[in-house]
């Protein structure tokens, strides 16, 4: 904490420094990286901050409101939703190569943010919730879209990352001392492309709708059981092929959901907790029960390596 104190202080100093009397905008996902950027700038920069909250379609169920309810109404940040879900969705359409599908929603995510630049006068810097991580391993596999490079055409004078050089748990320390509230600060890791590499190959609606009622069973029973707390990172996935399933006599194609749940310290290296089988049964049976066109739910028990944590 004490160390947290400083590095806040520094980076409070060097924000300051950086963007002087001029805006920020930045992309408030809700994720703990970005929650933790907008509580340091709003401290350090306050009302020169302009955070965007951009609904890509591929949030989890609720997500989105929440985001509102915790910026906008508890902490008085300055903060505009935009609902831009058909934009995506209609981009996506058809594109099943996972690091397209991330190209894709990274450089529509940009876009958003220059149309709103262009709508908002005078916004100077972008702001970002890169941590090292994601500066780690977008040198190997995964093209991380918060690290996707600036555009040519990027018009603003520079990027704010102020927690680019820290690791995950050191982002929470960071918030913590900041006065985040638990349950922003201790909440899972979300991907930035969301439920986009979740929904396997092409999105489609349907699977998608499919995939966020699923995920959210699975949360809301993860924590009645006591594991939200437990496990790092669980969701759920859907695959795209179909397997066969009956229902009224009739033999059907129907989709498998499968169950993704790990804990790690650095994000590298993973185990699979054991979950109990009674709880697995109970998400299986409600998820069965009540997502229209699931037949069937695994539980995933590869670790990383060799496995990645999401499945693309
Ligand atoms: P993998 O699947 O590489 O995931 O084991 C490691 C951690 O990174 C998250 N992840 C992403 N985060 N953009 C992000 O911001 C991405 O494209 C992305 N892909 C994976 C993943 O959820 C896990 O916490």
């Amino acid at each position: 904490p004490e160390l947290a104190e400083k590095f806040i202080e520094e980076q409070i100093d060097l924000v300051r420094k950086q963007v002087g009397d001029k805006k920020v905008l930045l992309a408030l996902s809700g994720g703990v990286d970005s929650s933790v950027v907008a509580a340091l700038l709003i401290k350090a920069i306050g009302k020169q901050l302009v955070c965007v909250h951009v609904n890509h379609g591929l949030m989890r169920k609720g997500e989105s409101e929440q985001v509102i309810e915790m910026f906008q109404n508890q902490l008085e940040a300055n903060l505009i939703y935009i609902d831009a879900t058909d934009r995506f969705l209609d981009l996506l359409d058809g594109v099943a190569d996972p690091e397209t599908k991330r190209k894709i929603i990274g450089g529509e995510f940009v876009k958003v943010f220059e149309e709103e630049t262009d709508k908002l006068e005078g916004i100077s810097f972008l702001a970002q919730g890169t941590i090292y991580p994601d500066i780690l391993e977008s040198k190997g596999v995964k093209a991380h879209h918060n690290v996707g490079g600036l555009p040519e055409d990027f018009k603003f004078e520079g990027l704010v990352e102020p927690v680019k050089l820290l690791y995950k748990d050191e982002v929470r320390v960071v918030g913590k001392v900041l006065g985040l509230p638990s349950n922003m600060v201790d909440r899972q890791p979300f991907p930035g492309p969301g439920l986009g590499v979740r929904c396997l190959g092409a999105i489609t609606r349907d699977r998608l709708h499919a995939l966020r009622e699923a995920d959210a069973i699975l949360r809301e029973e993860f924590d009645k059981a006591g594991l939200t707390d437990k496990v790092w990172q669980f969701f759920t996935v859907i695959p795209d092929f179909t397997s066969t399933g009956v229902k009224d006599g009739k033999r059907l194609d129907f989709w498998p959901v499968i169950i993704r749940a790990v804990n790690t310290v650095d994000a590298m290296h993973c185990t699979v907790p054991e979950i109990d089988y009674k709880v697995l049964k109970h998400i299986t049976d409600r998820i069965l029960n009540e997502v229209d066109g699931v037949c069937r739910v695994l539980y995933d028990l590869s670790p990383k390596p060799i496995a990645t944590i999401e499945w693309e």
